[in-house]
């Protein structure tokens, strides 16, 4: 059984006040709420404060990107260790703002995905096609491209710390939701791919997320699909009565 997901990727918002008043915020609301796995992700300036608010629950940390060496002469970078240090559990990599906007590769989320879980930092690495591949019907062409890259050299047991986020590039920040069903057959080609190229258990236990447009409104229905097994948050991750409707809404009982 696959325990529900939902990780909020706070992108570049929030200043040191901020980010502590909202983690207070999900703090209140989410003390005893065991029902979901929740997990953080503020901007690096903001990670230490926001770990002192959460240290003692059940909230995790997470970040938004690591570079791949341990330490070195590499101005500007954070090392996966150097996350693990700050309280994180979790490392995003591979967001398609991150490839958009700062040229990442496959070949460069590989590079990331290992490095995390060297250190045992959990990567939720992201994959998804832009509207333009989507309507040249190579969505899931693009898709096994980046798990193929993204994945390579990874073992079968190396999957139980792994999680996958599925960001359809034209759903992200544009208020449009993939539909359920558009989701979950995207969903489904990638478990079915873990199963392929890693294992049966592997693929049955993967957590394989949703991101683009995720809010307390349409998280139920996202979740009733049976490959969907959580949600990567942007926006509505960014007010704690939204993120924290979402957490409650995507436990089905
Ligand atoms: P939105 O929820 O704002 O569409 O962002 C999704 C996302 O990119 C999460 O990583």
């Amino acid at each position: 059984m696959r325990a529900p997901l939902i990780a909020g990727n706070w992108k570049m918002y929030k200043i040191i006040n901020e980010a502590v008043q909202l983690a207070n915020g999900i703090k209140r609301e989410l003390l005893d709420f065991m029902k979901a796995e929740v997990v953080i992700c503020p901007p690096f300036t903001n990670l230490s404060a926001v770990y002192e608010v959460i240290m003692e629950t059940n909230i995790k940390l997470g970040a938004q990107d690591l570079f791949w060496e341990k330490e070195g002469a590499f101005t500007g970078a954070i090392s996966a260790i150097m996350l693990k240090d700050c309280g994180c559990e979790y490392g995003i990599i591979g967001h398609s703002e991150r490839r958009k906007y700062f040229g990442e590769s496959d070949e460069a989320v590989n590079k990331k995905v290992k490095s995390a879980q060297e250190v045992g930092l959990t990567p939720i690495m992201c994959v998804g096609e832009t509207q333009q591949e989507r309507q040249a019907d190579k969505t899931i062409e693009v898709v096994t491209r980046q798990l193929t890259a993204g994945l390579e050299g990874l073992e079968s047991e190396d999957t139980a710390n792994l999680v996958i986020a599925y960001e359809p590039v034209w759903a992200i920040g544009t208020g449009i939701t993939a539909s359920p069903s558009q989701a979950e057959e995207v969903h489904k080609f990638i478990r079915s791919w873990i199963e392929d190229k890693f294992s049966n258990p592997a693929a049955a236990n993967i957590r394989i997320l949703y991101g683009g447009s995720v809010k307390p409104e349409n998280i139920r229905e996202l979740m009733q699909q049976p490959d969907i097994d959580g949600a990567l948050v942007g926006g509505a991750s960014l007010k704690s009565s939204s993120f924290v409707n979402i957490v409650k809404n995507a436990v089905i009982e």
